[in-house]
């Protein structure tokens, strides 16, 4: 009786440090020792492997540093998102944008393309637009996919939208190959794990008349060598791609409306790669370097709007893989560059 008291005890003084520290904005600090034991079982959760100590003791001082920050920011003023000890809390933000973003900024900036007169966007006239869409409860959007440490997020992202897409029309949901894209679209722009863009991609698939299924040629997470018999087996088609006008998320919302929709983003900064909960509001900048998809809109009961973003990082990165993005902001380039490349395939 007197050890249990003795433990309970013990927890309201922790549980009362805690809340000091909560409700100080001061930086955390935690001592080397406790937080070798956290990143301890961190390794065993995220069943990570070192090569040797000194990788070790390397790792575990950037996962302090990672803690510390991560845990200072949800401790202090409310964002209206929390960060979160994810599978990237041993990498370095430097590290991390080198392994799992991969969109190459557009050599031609959108304003001249949108220039051209070939340039068409069919949901330009739609007004009936829901308040709220989410296509994932539409049965519009495969699970999440993991990307793993290979920069080709456009190859999850236009295959997102394509695989979308190819519901819409056929009613059927079939997860499509991401590694077709990094291993055969290897002509122009689109360099595999090294990184691409979404409009090549879809250009690819409709020279390529199709793409195959990811149960046929499955994700490796690395640079291959294409499989041309694979490749010819073709699931799902696409005729054509458009671009949703630049820097105009009414537009944005327009195209998301009626199907999900492949959009450029900054996925770079430290709240982007910790991101756990809420509805992100930045940091970020304009300078773009990621692809996901928009796969819906929404509000919070506040009314803070958002997109409804699904990433390529697994499951257990931000909410079950996904993210929400404050939506309608006052730059027009939308938050952290998201109306400003934006297409998404036709059929
Ligand atoms: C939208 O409406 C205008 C004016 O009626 C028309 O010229 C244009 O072609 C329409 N755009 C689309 C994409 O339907």
């Amino acid at each position: 009786m007197a050890f249990a008291n003795l433990c309970l005890a013990l927890f309201f003084i922790s549980l009362g440090l805690w809340s000091s520290q909560v409700a100080s904005s001061r930086p955390i600090h935690y001592d080397a020792t406790s937080m070798r034991a956290r990143h301890e079982q961190w390794i065993a959760h995220h069943e990570k492997v070192y090569n040797n100590l000194n990788e070790k003791e390397m790792r575990s001082k950037i996962f302090k540093e990672n803690v510390e920050r991560i845990e200072t920011f949800n401790a202090g003023e409310d964002k209206g998102y929390k960060l979160g000890v994810n599978k990237f809390a041993d990498l370095t933000n430097e590290e991390f944008r080198v392994l799992h973003l991969g969109y190459k900024r557009s050599s031609h900036p959108k304003v001249m393309s949108s220039s051209k007169p070939n340039t068409h966007f069919r949901y330009a006239n739609v007004t009936d637009i829901p308040p709220t869409m989410d296509w994932r409860k539409k049965g519009a959007v495969t699970p999440i996919k993991d990307q793993k440490d290979c920069g080709c997020c456009w190859a999850f992202s236009a295959v997102a939208a394509m695989e979308s897409l190819h519901q819409l029309k056929t009613g059927k949901l079939n997860p499509l190959s991401e590694q077709e894209l990094v291993d055969c679209d290897v002509e122009g722009e689109d360099v595999g794990c090294s990184g691409g863009l979404l409009d090549t991609a879809f250009k690819f698939i409709m020279k390529n008349k199709g793409l195959t299924t990811e149960a046929n040629y499955p994700y490796e997470g690395a640079d291959g060598v294409c499989n041309k018999k694979k490749s010819a087996v073709s699931a799902a088609k696409i005729t054509g791609y458009e671009d949703v006008p630049a820097n105009n998320e009414k537009a944005l919302l327009q195209a998301v409306a009626n199907q999900p929709v492949s959009v450029a983003i900054d996925g770079s900064s430290f709240d982007f790669q910790f991101y756990s909960s809420g509805v992100f509001s930045g940091s970020c900048s304009t300078w773009l370097n990621h692809a996901v998809t928009a796969v819906g809109y929404g509000a919070t009961s506040d009314g803070t709007k958002y997109w409804i973003i699904k990433n390529s990082w697994g499951s257990k990165w931000g909410e079950n893989g996904y993210i929400h993005m404050k939506r309608d902001i006052d730059d027009r380039e939308g938050l952290c560059g998201l109306a400003m490349e934006a297409s998404y395939p036709t059929a």
